[in-house]
């Protein structure tokens, strides 16, 4: 059995399983000099202040916080009343895998809609954003949408312009859970802001861990007449890091210069090349298609299992054998070129197509 924990095992599970950018070590090891004040009233996260106003506009202001669900739960909070719902889809984080914190820690409601990509569309927010004023249903108040999505697809900007202008046009705000926003922009070729500020995005969950960061992500308001309350409700929300130069200064790190489209566009790459390798065994089933950092596609029980000697993934649905495997910042061609050929053994080839049971 292969040593999961070897130094140079690297996973196809998350992006998250990757370590740190040396970049971002280097600027954390920077920051670590003399007393500065706590709780970001320092110098690394005025820069960071600045950094965010070039990515995003002179508008945007950051709050950092240490992981994705507190920024999801504080931007969303703050973006609403306690009687009030977020529309999402049945396959975003902050309804599948975030314990219930929106609902729990926030005290919102989540009005779901199915999605057969991961993005939303008019029609499907359509399906939830009802009810206005009416005293029995909790009111909707924010779309979410996550960008790249769960599923590993990206919305293009027209595509978010139209879900802000809809929600826009029914009183509601716009909230991006862009934990891998970098991914969708790199793989766009865009700035970050032609994805979120440009198209009337209110609130960012604005992603560092998932390319690269220790621990760090933040809430990036774009909008500050959507929002009452963040400063209060991050500390409130167990969200403020009293060393916060740290968590800032990897911030810094990844989007003061091309950090984080370097490490998102090879996330991606890798996951294209990944893609290429799976379509020329030509026998199974991808079923999503591949825009950012993650291959979606359906293992036969007995292949998966093989894999699963060396590399761990995650099981998509079960049910069907779909399994996730995403590639980050640090898997190199040769770890996808070694994955694919453990596929194509277990596979046995490139016969027709398999018909054993998953
Ligand atoms: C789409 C998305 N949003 C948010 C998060 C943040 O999660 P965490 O609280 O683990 O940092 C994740 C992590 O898996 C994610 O995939």
């Amino acid at each position: 059995m292969t040593d999961l924990h070897a130094p140079a095992v690297r996973h196809f599970a998350s992006d998250n399983y990757a370590g740190v950018h040396p970049e971002v070590l280097a600027a954390v090891a920077a920051a670590n000099v003399g007393h500065v004040p706590a709780y970001g009233d320092d110098p690394w996260t005025e820069r960071l202040q600045d950094v965010v106003r070039a990515q995003l506009g002179e508008q945007a202001v950051a709050y950092p916080v240490v992981n994705g669900t507190g920024a999801n739960v504080v931007a969303l909070q703050a973006m609403l009343p306690r009687w009030g719902a977020v529309v999402c889809t049945e396959s975003a984080h902050v309804h599948t895998d975030e314990n219930g914190a929106p609902e729990r820690v926030g005290g919102l409601k989540l009005l779901t809609v199915p999605t057969p990509d991961g993005r939303l569309t008019p029609e499907l927010v359509a399906r939830q954003a009802w009810g206005f004023g009416d005293v029995h249903r909790a009111q909707p108040g924010v779309v979410s949408l996550t960008q790249s999505t769960e599923l590993g697809t990206v919305y293009t900007p027209e595509a978010v312009r139209e879900l802000c202008d809809q929600a826009h046009a029914l009183g509601m705000r716009v909230h991006v859970d862009g934990a891998r926003l970098s991914n969708a922009a790199a793989s766009l070729g865009l700035p970050l802001r032609a994805l979120t500020t440009d198209c009337g995005v209110d609130v960012l969950s604005l992603g560092g861990t998932k390319n690269g960061l220790l621990l760090a992500e933040a809430v990036v308001v774009l909008d500050p007449s959507a929002v009452d309350g963040v400063e209060y409700l991050r500390k409130a929300g167990m969200q403020l890091a009293s060393k916060m130069r740290f968590v800032s200064a990897q911030l810094v790190a990844l989007y003061e210069q091309d950090l984080w489209r370097r490490s998102a566009h090879h996330a991606n790459a890798m996951a294209a090349r990944l893609r290429a390798g799976i379509d020329a065994i030509g026998t199974l089933q991808v079923t999503q298609p591949t825009e950012a950092n993650a291959v979606f596609v359906r293992l036969p029980a007995d292949v998966a299992q093989a894999l699963r000697r060396r590399w761990r993934f995650y099981d998509w649905d079960v049910a069907d054998g779909t399994v996730r495997l995403m590639c980050a910042f640090d898997t190199t061609e040769q770890d996808v070129d070694d994955l694919l050929a453990a596929l194509r053994s277990a596979v046995g080839g490139t016969g027709p197509a398999r018909t054993t049971p998953v």
